[in-house]
């Protein structure tokens, strides 16, 4: 049990509050910096106040098994002779990032959706490809009024385009993981690595009245001040990436939000 040393030559005492202090404006700067981003978690603990452990865990389980799948492709690019990314590597970046976010998605009953053609491939989500690193994947989990349903339609759930332009529906139970590749991933790896085109279905089946769907997807992404070095040849969003420019991962971020959204910076 020791005294604290508070003489005018010893600042040990002040260390740890300087420390917070520093952590805390760090905080408040990236919020300003990157404001669609950074910001802080909200958990409905008067509600539900296991979902935020359970959240939490789920989502350090899928981080640990996405660094392992970050390692082996690393390995694959490097095997396609060319050498290793401009920057670090995969597994470097997604593990010294501070910049993962991990969100439970939800799909509404269709009678409350907006779609009219449900018998599309996309009537729940349309095409599109994750423009961070690597996304992990929850299988759905399909509930009526509350109550886990069975889901009533064979068709629906989630579809990837393959490399060789095929639609394949993915089925993986709820004891497993899927992780889908990003566009900065696929650009940073010259194309070795290809971003994953997906969509979800919605049930069309008479019986799909009320149900909806739920899943966990932890986006796995660079920190937002990682510098990436875009190569000449990138196959998105070219117009906002300067010729073999630099951005920070948050910079592009914020640019595309700008872009899909039409806002002003
Ligand atoms: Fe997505």
């Amino acid at each position: 049990m020791g005294r604290r040393n508070s003489s005018p030559g010893n600042l040990t005492h002040l260390k740890v509050p300087f420390m917070r202090t520093l952590f805390w404006m760090s905080l408040l700067l990236m919020m300003c910096l990157y404001p669609s981003y950074c910001r802080p978690n909200i958990w409905p603990n008067d509600n539900l106040p296991e979902l935020e452990i359970a959240f939490k865990d789920l989502g350090k389980l899928m981080m640990e098994v996405g660094l392992m799948l970050a390692h082996h492709c690393d390995r694959y690019v490097m095997r396609q002779g060319v050498g290793s990314y401009d920057g670090d590597s995969l597994e470097q970046t997604i593990a010294r990032s501070r910049c993962h976010k991990g969100r439970l998605l939800y799909y509404f009953p269709r009678q409350f959706s907006k779609q009219t053609d449900f018998d599309s491939v996309s009537s729940w989500c349309g095409w599109h490809t994750d423009h961070g690193s690597l996304t992990g994947l929850t299988c759905g989990l399909f509930t009526k009024n509350s109550m886990e349903v069975p889901c009533p339609d064979s068709a629906a759930g989630l579809y990837i385009r393959t490399r060789d332009n095929q639609v394949v529906k993915v089925v993986f139970d709820e004891d497993q993981l899927a992780y889908q590749i990003g566009e900065t991933t696929e650009i940073l790896s010259r194309g070795y690595l290809c971003a994953t085109p997906h969509c979800v279905q919605a049930p069309s089946s008479e019986n799909a009245s009320n149900v909806d769907r739920s899943t966990f997807a932890l986006f796995m992404q660079p920190d937002w001040n990682e510098k990436l070095k875009f190569p000449s040849e990138i196959p998105y969003h070219q117009e906002l990436i300067p010729p073999n420019g630099t951005l920070t991962f948050g910079e592009y971020s914020e640019r595309l939000v700008d872009k899909y959204y039409q806002t002003t910076t």
